[in-house]
C-alpha cells in the first residue's frame, strides 16, 4: 500500500539519483556547449568544433572535434551539476568515446580557488596511467553495461572508448572536470563521462547510493516511475518514451526537461533528460529496493496546464503498441523482441510488472476515448495487468467528478487521485475514503503533499505542521485499505541547488541527502504496515479529529501483533488509555515510536537533517490496557504483541 512517487523533476535523475558527474556529456543539449567551458594559455592554441551527424546517428548526433595546434595549454572544463560532489579517498572513472589522433589528456577535478582535488593521464587509445593511482579496470563509465555489443552510435567509424581512474584528494561539493590536451593534434570525443565507482552496489555508471538507501530504508511497497507531468510532456514530441531509455546509454536520445523553464521563478534552463536512468534501471531500482513496478505511459495526450495537444484517436496505436511491448519488455520471455533486450541488458529474468499506468493527469471526455481503447488492447492480451487511471490533477472538481463516475461505470481498475492542498484540508478530509464504494475501483492516492503555501509556490516548506497533517490523513488511507489500495507522498527529490517544486520528500545537494518530517512519516507508515484493518475507536466512531486525535491500527495475518498509529495535533499533552479487546492480553511492554516537534514551523535541513526524528522507546502494559502520554504535536506509533 505505502509507495513511492518518482518523478524527474528537482534535478531528481540527472544531478540527483543518476551519479553521472558531467553535464551534457553528449553535447545533445539545444546550446552544444552548455555546461563546458574553453580554456587556453594562448589565444588560438586550438579550436573546438561540434558536428552534428543526425543524418547518420539521430538518438546521438554530436560530437566535438578538438584540434590542439601548440605547445600553449588547451583545454575544457565541465561545471557538472551545480558542481561535482567528490570525496576524498573515493575513485572516480572518467571514459570518452574517441577516434583520430593519439593524444593524451590530461583529466583533473578542480575546487574553487583552483585546488587540485586529483588528476590522471590518459593516452588516447593505449593503456592509461594516473596519479593518485588505480588500476585501470574495465570500462567502469557511461557506456558500461551487460549488452555486449558495441553501442550503435560508435559501431562505426573508428570510435573507441577510453577509461582511467583516479582517486580525489579532497571532498568539495562544488568541483569540476578539467581535461587539457596534451600534444598537437586532432581529435574526435562524445559521451565524456565521470562517474564515482561507489554507486548503488558498486555498479558501473549507477546510481547515487545515499539517496537510493533512502528509498530502501522506507521498504516502499510500490514504485511509481517516471512522473508524472513528466510522462506528458508539454507537448507530444517532448514526452516520455521509454522505448528511448533503454539499450545502451549513448544511444538514448536526449530531449530538453519539461520542468527546464515551467516556471518563471525557478528556471532551470541547463536541465535535460539523459535517460542514463531510464526504463530498465527503474525496473531495476524497483527490484533491488523490493517494490512493485508501477510506470506510467503516456495516453497520446500532452500535459493539459500546457499544450493540451492530443494525438487523434485514429493514430492511437503506437502509442497502444508502446504499452503492450512495455509488457513484454518487463514480463515477456527472453525469445520475445522485447524480453530478448532486457536480457541483452543483464536481466533475462522477467521484472514481474503487475500494473500500469495510463495517461497523468488527463481530465475531459479525450481521455476517456483514449483511455477505453488502452484498456481494451490491454486487458485483451494481459488480462493480468491492472491498470491505473486519471481522474485529474484535483480531487474534487468537475473534472474529478466527471472521471470518476464514468471510470467508475467503465468498472475502472485503480483511480489515481491526486491532492497538493493545505494542510488543514488534509484534517478535514481524513474520512474521506469512509463512505466509497466498497465494491467500485481501488484508489490510488498516487501524489499527495501538505502545502505550507500556495501550490507551485516557492515558500512551501516541508514543515513539521504539513509532516502531520499528512500523518493525521493517513490513518484515513489505513483505515480504509480495502478502498485505498496504494498511497504515495510527491514529489520524491529536490536538489537544494536545482529544484523547481517544493515541497519534496527528500532533498539533496551533491554529497549529502535528508529526508523531511513527511519523509519519516512515510517511513513509518510503510515499516509499520499490517495485513488486516482493525477498528481503532473513540467513544465506539473512528477517530478521526476529535479532541484533535487521529487514529488506525492494523495487525499482522495472524493477529499477533497490534500496530496502533496515533497523531495528536493540539498544542497540549494528552493522557490517553487503549484498551485492547477481543484478546487474553498484552505483551508486558509495547515499543512505542513518537515523531514529533514542538513547532509546527520546525523543519529538518541538510545542516540539520535530524531535527525532527523518530524515537524508540518501551512502555509497560497492564492487562488489556496501554497507558499513552501523548505528546503536543505528535505522530505515535504503538506495536505490541497480542496474546490470544
Ligand atoms: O508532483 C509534481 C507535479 O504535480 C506532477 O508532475 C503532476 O502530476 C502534478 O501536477
Amino acid at each position: 500500500m505505502w509507495g513511492i512517487f518518482f518523478e524527474d523533476i528537482n534535478m531528481a535523475a540527472d544531478g540527483g539519483l543518476y551519479a553521472e558527474l558531467v553535464k551534457n556529456r553528449s553535447f545533445e543539449f539545444n546550446t552544444p556547449l552548455m555546461g563546458w567551458k574553453e580554456h587556453s594559455d594562448m589565444p588560438g592554441s586550438g579550436t573546438i568544433l561540434v558536428i552534428n551527424r543526425a543524418q547518420e546517428t539521430p538518438a546521438n548526433p554530436r560530437y566535438i572535434r578538438v584540434s590542439h595546434y601548440s605547445d600553449a595549454a588547451f583545454g575544457l572544463s565541465n561545471e557538472g551539476f551545480r558542481g561535482m560532489g567528490v570525496r576524498e579517498g573515493e575513485t572516480y572513472h572518467f571514459s570518452v568515446w574517441d577516434r583520430g589522433g593519439a593524444m593524451k589528456l590530461r583529466v583533473e577535478l578542480i575546487g574553487p580557488g583552483g585546488v587540485n582535488l586529483g588528476r590522471a593521464w590518459l593516452r588516447l587509445g593505449t593503456v592509461t596511467s594516473s596519479q593518485g593511482a588505480v588500476a585501470s579496470g574495465p570500462s567502469p563509465g557511461a557506456g558500461a553495461d551487460a549488452e555486449g555489443s558495441a553501442p550503435d552510435v560508435f559501431a562505426h567509424g573508428g570510435w573507441r572508448q577510453d577509461t582511467v581512474s583516479f582517486v580525489a584528494t579532497a571532498t568539495e561539493a562544488h568541483a569540476q572536470l578539467y581535461i587539457w590536451f596534451e600534444g598537437q593534434g586532432t581529435v574526435d570525443m562524445d559521451m565524456v563521462s565521470l562517474f564515482p565507482q561507489h554507486t548503488w552496489k558498486e555498479r558501473p555508471g549507477g546510481l547515487r547510493a545515499d539517496l537510493v538507501q533512502l528509498l530502501a530504508d522506507m521498504k516502499p511497497g510500490f514504485i511509481r516511475f517516471p512522473g508524472g507531468c513528466i510522462v506528458e510532456g508539454r507537448d507530444l514530441v517532448s514526452r516520455y518514451q521509454w522505448k528511448k531509455t533503454v539499450g545502451h546509454v549513448e544511444d538514448r536520445q536526449l530531449i530538453v526537461n519539461r520542468w527546464n523553464t515551467e516556471f518563471a521563478h525557478r528556471l532551470t534552463p541547463d536541465y535535460y533528460q539523459s535517460f542514463g536512468l531510464g526504463f530498465f534501471e527503474y525496473f531495476r531500482l524497483a527490484e533491488d529496493i523490493g517494490a512493485e513496478p508501477l510506470p506510467i505511459l503516456n495516453c497520446g495526450m500532452a500535459c493539459q496546464f500546457n499544450t493540451a495537444e492530443v494525438v487523434p484517436v485514429g493514430d492511437l496505436d503506437p502509442y497502444i503498441q508502446d504499452a503492450l511491448d512495455l509488457i513484454e519488455f518487463a514480463n515477456g520471455d527472453v525469445n520475445t523482441k522485447w524480453g530478448a533486450l532486457r536480457g541483452a541488458m543483464g536481466h533475462p529474468a522477467p521484472f514481474h510488472l503487475k500494473l500500469l499506468g495510463v495517461g497523468n493527469e488527463q481530465w475531459g471526455p479525450q481521455y476517456i476515448e483514449r483511455y477505453t481503447l488502452f484498456a481494451r488492447a490491454i486487458h485483451q492480451r494481459y488480462p493480468d495487468i491492472k491498470l491505473v487511471n486519471s481522474v485529474g490533477p484535483e480531487p474534487d472538481d468537475a473534472r474529478f467528478r466527471f472521471l470518476n463516475d464514468t471510470l467508475r461505470k467503465l468498472h475502472a481498475d485503480i483511480l489515481d487521485e491526486h491532492y497538493y492542498r493545505a494542510p488543514d484540508w488534509f484534517l478535514q478530509n481524513a474520512r474521506r475514503y469512509d463512505h466509497y464504494d466498497r465494491k467500485g475501483p481501488g484508489i490510488f492516492a498516487g501524489e499527495y503533499a501538505a502545502q505550507s503555501d500556495k501550490v507551485a509556490t516557492p515558500n512551501n516548506k516541508n514543515n513539521w505542521r504539513c509532516a502531520l497533517a499528512e500523518a493525521a490523513y493517513m490513518t484515513g488511507l489505513e483505515r480504509n485499505a480495502d478502498v485505498v489500495r496504494m498511497a504515495s507522498y510527491a514529489p520524491l527529490f529536490a536538489h537544494a541547488e536545482g529544484w523547481q517544486w517544493t515541497p519534496d520528500l527528500i532533498w539533496f545537494d551533491n554529497l549529502r541527502s535528508y529526508g523531511t518530517p513527511d519523509y519519516y512519516v512515510q517511513k513509518l507508515y510503510s515499516t509499520n504496515r499490517g495485513s488486516v484493518v482493525v477498528p481503532a475507536l473513540l467513544n465506539g466512531e473512528s477517530i478521526a479529529g476529535q479532541d484533535s486525535l487521529y487514529a488506525s491500527a492494523v495487525t499482522d495475518r495472524e493477529g499477533r501483533e497490534l500496530i496502533l498509529k496515533i497523531v495528536n495535533t493540539s498544542s497540549g499533552p494528552q493522557t490517553r488509555n487503549v484498551s485492547v479487546k477481543g484478546i487474553r492480553g498484552l505483551a508486558r511492554e509495547a515499543g512505542l515510536t513518537v515523531l514529533k516537534s514542538d513547532h509546527p514551523a520546525d523543519m529538518n535541513s541538510l545542516s540539520d537533517p535530524r531535527a525532527i526524528y523518530p524515537v524508540t522507546s518501551i512502555v509497560p502494559t497492564t492487562g488489556d490496557n496501554i497507558r499513552l502520554q501523548l505528546q503536543p504535536y505528535s505522530f505515535s506509533v504503538i506495536r505490541v504483541s497480542l496474546v490470544r
